[in-house]
């Protein structure tokens, strides 16, 4: 059966065809000073105008929960760079609630907005949210998760989430010397495509150190049942995720590493090898492993770069973050929404398909980082000021 998500990089030829000749320049901002830049645009500065006027909302921005800090960093993100374009906005959280996200986007269409930045809390879930929106003449854009399953979404932005659990994965081999190291895996919200990118990714660096000896999984019986498959097909990835899924919960992470280590033999514990889906379970299930007397070391993977993650890499508790940043994030969805705002196809640079289309993508790269980048990757880089850490270099 055909992979009902594929990522499709759209080849050069394909690129310039879409993006026809416009240029470039929205599509490689770096900074949110550059999505500033775009939105000085003749035609966005009139459609601003035009918006002003009515005391309408021009862009509603739609965020899965307060309860990570990865989501108010966003909101933070969003809010500077809308309000510093010109755009009136408002941002809204759903609370791990696809009825409240449904709710919050029925708001802010009657609020008038023209377009709609939404991660969403349930990825098939909120098809039927979006449809109302597109229904009323909203453009669609999805922020960090896509929304399956329809194909009322206009355009994806998106980090690189492949890679981010390529380089999880990677990380987890580069330190992995001998044989019969213990591997345990952990994932996110079955509810969310993104969950399953990050395990494929992952999956397909670690297999083959699986298939050699190199790792053994102690922690899932379906991931077993594969070990000897490297690509998954969406079925098998769900199989997996169903057991060891964490649903980006701090507390059924701590739960699921307490059960997995109860169940575990000392001799399947000792050096280990933790693949964590992101910051919030890192840090638990890391608490977990630290704190049993038969794993001798642990090492563990993370994503986010959220504050107390950032300390825990810093203190040596957790071994690596995938730095996803949100300026980039937030700046790229707001470069797109003045394109949309100011009548212009917004640049794309790939495509994922949500299983009924290929939605057009632009896609934001990563940064691992360990205790050596830190400084560089995070604090030189002006994302977080060093007062926020302690026993920094
Ligand atoms: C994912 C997102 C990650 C992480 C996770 C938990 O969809 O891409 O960065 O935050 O959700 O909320």
């Amino acid at each position: 059966m055909k992979k009902l998500i594929s990522l499709i990089l759209t080849v050069t030829m394909a690129l310039t065809l879409l993006v026809g000749c416009q240029s470039t320049a929205t599509t490689t901002t770096t900074k949110a000073g550059d999505a500033t830049a775009a939105a000085t645009t003749a035609a966005a500065a009139a459609a601003t105008t035009a918006a002003a006027a009515d005391g309408s909302i021009q862009v509603g921005v739609v965020l899965p929960t307060k309860d990570e800090p990865r989501w108010i960093q966003d909101q933070e993100k969003f809010e500077a760079i809308l309000t510093d374009a010109g755009f009136t906005n408002q941002v809204m959280f759903s609370q791990g609630s696809s009825d409240t996200e449904k709710k919050n986007v029925e708001t802010l269409i009657t609020k008038g907005i023209k377009v709609l930045v939404i991660c969403a809390n349930d990825a098939s879930a909120a098809a039927a949210t979006v449809e109302a929106a597109k229904d009323a003449g909203i453009t669609v854009i999805c922020y960090d998760r896509l929304i399956t399953g329809t194909d009322a979404v206009d355009y994806y932005v998106t980090f690189d989430s492949i890679t981010v659990g390529a380089e999880m994965g990677k990380y987890l081999v580069d330190n992995a010397t001998g044989t019969g190291n213990s591997l345990y895996l952990y994932a996110g919200a079955a509810t969310d495509n993104n969950a399953f990118l990050f395990f494929q990714g992952a999956w397909e660096v670690l297999q083959p150190k699986i298939a050699d000896g190199t790792f053994v999984i102690r922690n899932s019986a379906e991931a077993v049942a594969v070990q000897d498959t490297l690509e998954l097909t969406r079925d098998q990835i769900a199989t997996i995720i169903g057991q060891i899924t964490t649903d980006w919960d701090m507390s059924v992470a701590k739960s699921k590493a307490e059960a997995n280590l109860t169940a575990a033999a000392a001799a399947d514990k000792g050096d280990c090898f933790i693949l964590a889906p992101n910051d919030g379970t890192a840090r638990s299930i890391a608490d977990v492993f630290a704190a049993d007397p038969d794993v001798t070391s642990y090492l563990i993977t993370g994503q986010d770069a959220e504050i107390s993650s950032v300390q825990y890499v810093i203190d040596g508790k957790q071994s690596m973050t995938v730095f996803k940043d949100t300026r980039t994030l937030a700046s790229d969805a707001v470069a797109m929404a003045v394109s949309i705002l100011g009548g212009e196809t917004p640049a794309t640079d790939a495509a994922y398909n949500n299983g009924t289309v290929d939605v057009p993508s632009k896609q934001t790269s990563v940064v691992v980082v360990t205790k050596d980048n830190v400084q560089s990757a995070l604090i030189d880089s002006g994302y977080y000021d060093a007062t926020e850490f302690t026993g920094l270099g």
